[in-house]
């Protein structure tokens, strides 16, 4: 293989930090390497705010469901569908930005995603891990309000880094590459296969509660889809400017 392969067989998120802290030339290094990552049409339509204010981390904490990572991790990043800076560009040559259809949205949410991707293996190139934390679209006008995100920025999850405390969790293995990859059509026998990754995934729980968990990944999946997800996010974004069309 080769070292990047290896660091990526090797992610876990990571939720305990030790305190050695973080520099920021890392971070920025960081950063500007995964700016890198590829973009739509060029058009780089995301922002990353680095909330190192205790209280607005204490805060953000709060309204990503309590989770205390947030709050404790050296750094936490928070990153947004960014189409207002593209208004301020377009504007400024005299055009009236069209931000009307779904297309907007998926674009700029697709673009911050690579560049997040792209951020989460370079720290862990580093030697540094992390979390994402989608929670923080639990309570979206908060963070929001926070952070002072203006019209057509939307934050769409955060991330903690840190350097791991040890011992680092087990992995968790993925659904076989079987049922992720198909040749020239989509094919939809996969309850076989899932149903062994089912016995492999309950044994992780297994291992890693003591016996305490009796899970695995379908019944997570039942347990997640059965009700509608942040119903409100619709409404939210739509007040941030996106028609979605
Ligand atoms: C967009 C996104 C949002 C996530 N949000 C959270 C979160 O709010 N809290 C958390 O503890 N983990 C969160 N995770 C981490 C996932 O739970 C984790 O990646 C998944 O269970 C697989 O585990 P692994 O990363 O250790 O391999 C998130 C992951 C992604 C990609």
């Amino acid at each position: 293989m080769n070292q990047v392969i290896e660091i990526m067989k090797n992610h876990r998120s990571i939720r305990n930090y030790s305190d050695q802290e973080v520099e920021q030339k890392k971070v920025e290094a960081i950063l500007s390497a995964a700016q890198l990552a590829s973009t739509s049409n060029f058009i780089q339509a995301y922002s990353v705010v680095q909330v190192t204010d205790q209280e607005k981390r204490k805060q953000l904490a709060h309204f990503s469901g309590d989770q205390t990572y947030v709050e404790q991790a050296p750094v936490f990043l928070v990153f947004c569908a960014d189409l207002f800076r593209l208004q301020l560009v377009v504007k400024k040559e005299k055009i009236e930005p069209n931000f009307s259809t779904l297309e907007s949205l998926l674009l700029t949410t697709i673009d911050t995603a690579l560049f997040a991707q792209n951020v989460m293996l370079a720290a862990e190139s580093f030697g540094l891990g992390g979390v994402y934390i989608g929670a923080i679209r639990n309570q979206p006008q908060e963070v929001s309000a926070i952070l002072e995100l203006p019209e057509l920025v939307v934050p769409l999850f955060g991330m903690c880094l840190g350097y791991p405390k040890e011992p680092v969790p087990e992995q968790k293995e993925r659904l076989p590459l079987s049922v992720i990859l198909h040749q020239n059509s989509y094919n939809k026998n996969q309850l076989d296969v899932i149903k062994q990754y089912d016995q492999k995934i309950e044994a992780y729980y297994v291992k890693r509660t003591d016996g305490k968990r009796n899970d695995n990944w379908s019944k997570m999946m039942a347990r997640l889809f059965s009700k509608p997800l942040r119903n409100y996010l619709r409404r939210f974004i739509q007040g941030k400017g996106f028609n979605m069309e």
